[in-house]
């Protein structure tokens, strides 16, 4: 498509007002680049909440009142429950916007097909947000590989461990629309959050050319079921080798501003390894990257580890974009599809019993 960047401020609209806006919302307060001119959301009290963030933005229960009103917007930041993500951001993209879409893209691959294909009809920019790609830990971690300060890669392990106790307040009706996706094969743990890891995973080491997975289930009560313990292990092309463990402690309480998840990446290496010590939550209090080379420790201890930055630095990397036209979406809607196939692939696996799957057979 022929993108033309923006050469005045970006006017933007926010659909879905819920939990994470809180997060998005952060790229967008103080930047002078950047006029919020809408605000979506069926819910009258989210709307009333957020009017106070942007006082001179016209609300609207629904994208199609939106369209219909005269105000005029280019970009949208779509923040919808996952379910909704292939025919809302289809609707968004008709109306002639481009739009930073929360993760995950969309739940299968046809559903994929319909999103690039809206995109591409419409002559719009669709970017699938990973605010991963911009914590500060993980960032100065892809520069420690890169640099051979450890050697060559030889493999790494990412853990999580998902706890319910901490953290902010999550409402009752997120957690609905998860478990509806839940029952739908696409669990909160290994597909929203495991989206996440896939990236980073694909971000760091490049594409996978095989995926094994088990992924068990957690039965807490009538309708509330959840995607672990998991274990997954995956071979890129370039030869290095992945695994994530994912193990709940329910009633673990983990210090956190955000959701409790724990979680830890360790990169070994020829001559020494690197770990990230905790990334939304708060749980290995150490500095948050630690790098073990020739009998010594290296620890940064100013990196900003505030999780929540990483959604301002996502975000203001696509107003920069809007602004530019240059350089990566971090992520385009076709990288997002390679993420897609990752997760795909490891459910396949699953389901077959544990076998190898090449991510680039899921059709
Ligand atoms: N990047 C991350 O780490 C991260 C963290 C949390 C959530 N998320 C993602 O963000 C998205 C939203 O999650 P959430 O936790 O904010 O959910 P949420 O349920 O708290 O909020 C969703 C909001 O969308 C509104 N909504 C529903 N239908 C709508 C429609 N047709 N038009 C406009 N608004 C509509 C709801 O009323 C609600 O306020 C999900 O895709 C989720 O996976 C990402």
């Amino acid at each position: 498509m022929a993108f033309t960047p923006y050469n005045r401020p970006v006017r933007v609209a926010f659909v879905g007002l819920g939990r994470v806006y809180d997060l998005n919302v952060r790229a967008y307060l103080g930047t002078p680049d950047v006029e919020v001119v809408a605000l979506v959301d069926p819910s009258a009290d989210r709307r009333a909440q957020r009017q106070a963030d942007w006082p001179g933005a016209a609300a609207f229960p629904s994208a199609a009142e939106l369209a219909a009103s005269g105000v005029k917007v280019d970009a949208v930041e779509a923040l919808l429950p996952a379910y909704l993500h292939a025919d809302g951001v289809t609707e968004l993209l008709g109306y002639g916007w481009h739009v930073n879409s929360q993760k995950p893209m969309c739940n299968d691959l046809a559903e994929a097909r319909q999103l690039l294909d809206a995109a591409k009809a419409n002559d719009r920019v669709l970017r699938v947000m990973e605010n991963y790609l911009f914590f500060e830990p993980l960032r100065r971690l892809k520069s420690v590989i890169e640099s051979d300060e450890i050697g060559e890669i030889s493999g790494y392990h990412v853990k999580m461990v998902g706890t319910g106790n901490g953290g902010w307040d999550v409402p009752f009706s997120s957690f609905e629309w998860q478990m509806e996706q839940m029952r739908a094969g696409r669990g909160i743990m290994i597909f929203d959050d495991g989206w996440h890891k896939f990236s980073t995973a694909l971000w760091l080491f490049g594409p996978v050319r095989e995926v094994r997975a088990w992924i068990g289930n957690t039965h807490y009560g009538p309708g509330v079921d959840v995607d672990a313990p998991a274990t997954l292990i995956w071979e890129h092309h370039n030869g290095v080798r992945g695994v994530w463990d994912m193990t709940l402690a329910t009633d673990m309480y983990l210090r956190s501003d955000y959701y409790t998840n724990d979680e830890r990446w360790e990169v070994t290496g020829r001559t020494g390894f690197a770990r990230v010590n905790r990334i939304t939550g708060r749980g290995i209090q150490e500095p948050s990257l630690e790098v073990y080379c020739d009998g010594q420790l290296r620890s940064y201890h100013a990196l900003d580890d505030d999780w929540g930055s990483s959604f301002r630095d996502s975000g203001r990397h696509w107003l920069r974009w809007l602004h530019t036209g240059e350089g990566p979406l971090m992520w385009s809607a076709a990288e997002a599809v390679d993420v897609l196939r990752f997760a795909l692939a490891a459910y396949e696996s699953s389901a077959a019993g544990s076998i190898g799957v090449d991510p680039a057979s899921i059709t």
